[in-house]
């Protein structure tokens, strides 16, 4: 957080860096840092103060009131202060690998890395040798020791900060976004990027010079790299950089996500990959070396739509079960102005466009990686029936290790809530490479895969914050079952079944507030299950990926063993773990696969298990065989699994919470997972 000429007290300046961390605290919680300037009238002997504490952001916070060395009153007209919350990669958390990371024990650079380093061994090595004492075991340390070490050979004396930080990231290999402050160049910041998302937020009273940042562009050669720093960056006008019109008081909030700044602007400048953003006296200017001819020659100031009680919990005890209750609105605004129930037709603009192309394809591939991939799982029958074309469901990881074949004639979807996950980015970039259509399904504007892929659909579920997916879910699968209905508009055949499906749409809200009023009863039979170790769950078809997501839901915040099983599988190996002490939940609806449901409840019942059953209201033929039975409203077989993944949400949420954890940050767990 910089501010520029807007007189700051140190404690204000604080509160800006804690708050913004603590929105982004889902994304990794096990240390944080800041790193601040020394008192004002220090500046001969400029100080960085760098403040660290193991533990959640909450620690952090009560130890920057602890520190005597630092006056809350002392106030500064212009500074620039940075944090960082971790989520550990590289070493164990701990005060030591928690950022800021430092070069040297004055603290000459400081920085704070999102992503991972993979040639950060060599790098270390290289550096070692040239007598650099290294004293964590992360591979951030390895940037902190670089600038200073491009810095203490650096051939002129007015090296620009700018130009150091482009040095080093030409050395560095894997994915990034890096902030660094130093006391050689106080009040000024840099930042970079590639692969891991950055964004500026800017805010200022007065009118901004420009909406459009023009990149400064420099080649690859070394010697045009000098000559252009030192020429054009130190003529920078307002052509080239950004600031506030007026007495020039302005404030920039670099951040890894929009939910750590929006409290204090909406206005903010997407960083594109190797991007390097430079604010000194109060201008921010971005430059790069040039990749291709079709490079963007500028970088807009977006204004975003999110608003502050988006991201606030309400009434709720915890994100999570926020966003479970929030599911009959986020469903109604993925289909908002998209599918219209009085023509029975859907129009997704992110994708008319491309619609002639996808439907020439060969073949669909539908990749993501957790909950995502699930909700390509439940999705993948009814898109095979609506678009007749084959379709494969894909995790990412596994994609990539298996060097996928894909063609030029193949439509990739990359389904993603943060838009940010490495697997499922990493995937898109390998079907790009061989030629085939790209379409994203995210949550994120701005994301890194909805900016790289060729089209696609924002879900419209607002921000996720609990790192538990649960309505990014629902509105993915009903994106993909959407993306199916458009497909087959024209089909005769099966207009009897997109009116079913198009009908089922409509009442699905009103549906899920149904489901939802069920939430007594499910922390009831969570007062019963959580004690237990285990807890399976089976069904098939449409909602075999409802008992993946159940399992995986149950698993991550209650850390009880759970599996998904497909019930055409029990007898080949599942039902060897099926007595009457193990907890066993079926989905069972009333679809095509009734019949074959009921033979593994019998299966079930035989071994002496005792059954708590999801059903449809008006069956009444499982709930003779049932411990216990949540009866769930009916709608169209391809959709139910909208209704039947929320019990299981709840039941999750109800688990965690009588386990005595944080529902909303599992351990080890982070909400965007950008490391591969
Ligand atoms: C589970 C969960 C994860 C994510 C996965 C992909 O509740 O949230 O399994 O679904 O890490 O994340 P996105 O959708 O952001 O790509």
């Amino acid at each position: 957080y910089m501010n520029y000429r807007v007189p700051k007290t140190r404690k204000e300046i604080f509160e800006t860096l804690i708050r913004g961390l603590q929105r982004l605290e889902y994304r990794g919680y096990d240390s944080a840092g800041v790193a601040i300037d020394g008192n004002n009238h220090e500046v001969k002997e400029r100080h960085i103060h760098l403040v660290k504490k193991k533990g959640k952001v909450k620690a952090l916070d009560e130890e920057l009131y602890k520190q005597d060395s630092m006056d809350l009153k002392v106030e500064f007209e212009t500074h620039f202060g940075i944090a960082h919350t971790r989520w550990a990669t590289h070493g164990v958390p701990n005060v030591v690998n928690s950022h800021p990371q430092r070069s040297d024990k004055d603290n000459e650079f400081v920085v704070i890395h999102n992503g991972i380093i993979t040639n950060y061994k060599d790098l270390r090595k290289f550096l070692e040798s040239k007598g650099y004492e290294f004293e964590s075991e992360t591979d951030t340390e390895t940037i902190a020791k670089l600038i200073k070490y491009v810095f203490d050979n650096r051939e002129t004396e007015d090296i620009t900060f700018s130009t150091l930080v482009e040095r080093v990231i030409q050395q560095l290999e894997g994915a990034f976004a890096l902030v660094f402050k130093s006391i050689h160049y106080p009040g000024e910041a840099v930042a970079t990027r590639r692969g891991s998302p950055l964004l500026i937020g800017v805010r200022s009273k007065y009118k901004l010079s420009t909406e459009q940042i023009p990149v400064l562009y420099r080649t690859c050669t070394i010697e045009n790299v000098k000559n252009i720093c030192k020429t054009r960056l130190k003529r920078l006008d307002s052509s080239t950089c950004l600031h506030a019109v007026g007495d020039k008081a302005v404030e920039f909030f670099f951040a890894s996500d929009a939910s750590a700044i929006i409290e204090h602007t909406n206005r903010v400048i997407f960083l594109e990959d190797d991007d390097i953003a430079a604010v000194a006296d109060g201008k921010l200017s971005i430059h790069r070396v040039k990749r291709s001819a079709s490079d963007d020659p500028s970088r807009a100031i977006q204004t975003l739509q999110m608003e502050l009680q988006q991201i606030m919990k309400g009434n709720f005890s915890a994100f999570m079960q926020k966003e479970i209750f929030e599911q009959p609105e986020s469903v109604f605004n993925t289909m908002r102005g998209r599918v219209n129930f009085e023509t029975n037709t859907v129009l997704l603009g992110g994708l008319k466009d491309h619609l002639k192309e996808i439907r020439r394809c060969r073949r669909l591939i539908v990749i993501g990686c957790g909950t995502s991939y699930h909700a390509a799982v439940a999705t993948r029958q009814v898109l095979e029936e609506l678009t007749e074309l084959p379709v494969m469901v894909e995790l990412a990881s596994d994609f990539l290790d298996r060097n996928t074949p894909v063609f030029r004639d193949d439509v990739c979807f990359f389904i993603s809530q943060s838009g940010e996950t490495a697997d499922t980015l990493l995937a898109l970039r390998y079907c790009k490479d061989r030629g085939a259509l790209t379409v994203g399904i995210t949550n994120t504007v701005g994301s890194s895969i909805s900016r790289e892929t060729d089209c696609g659909v924002h879900i419209n579920a607002g921000p996720e914050i609990g790192v538990a997916s649960t309505k990014a879910y629902t509105s993915q699968f009903i994106s993909l079952v959407m993306f199916g209905l458009m497909m087959s508009e024209d089909r005769i055949s099966l207009q009897t079944r997109r009116q079913e499906i198009i009908r089922g749409l409509r009442s699905l809200p009103e549906l899920i507030k149904e489901v939802l009023s069920l939430d007594e009863k499910i922390h009831d039979l969570a007062l019963e299950l959580y004690t237990q170790r285990s807890l399976l769950v089976m069904g098939r078809g449409y909602n075999y990926a409802t008992c993946l997501e159940g399992a995986l839901k149950i698993k991550e915040i209650t850390y009880m063993h759970s599996e998904g099983i497909l019930a055409g599988e029990l007898k080949h190996g599942p039902l060897a773990l099926v007595d009457k002490q193990m907890p066993v939940i079926m989905v069972i609806m009333k679809d095509p696969c009734f019949a074959k449901c009921q033979n593994a409840l019998q299966q079930v019942t035989a071994r002496q298990g005792r059954p708590i059953i999801l059903c449809s209201k008006d069956d009444t033929e499982s709930s003779k065989f049932a411990y216990k039975t949540i009866e769930l409203p009916h709608t169209v077989d391809c959709l139910q699994g909208i209704l039947s993944v929320i019990p299981l949400q709840l039941l999750s949420f109800h688990l965690a919470v009588l386990r005595g954890y944080d529902v909303d940050f599992p351990r080890n767990l982070a909400k965007s997972v950008t490391v591969e």
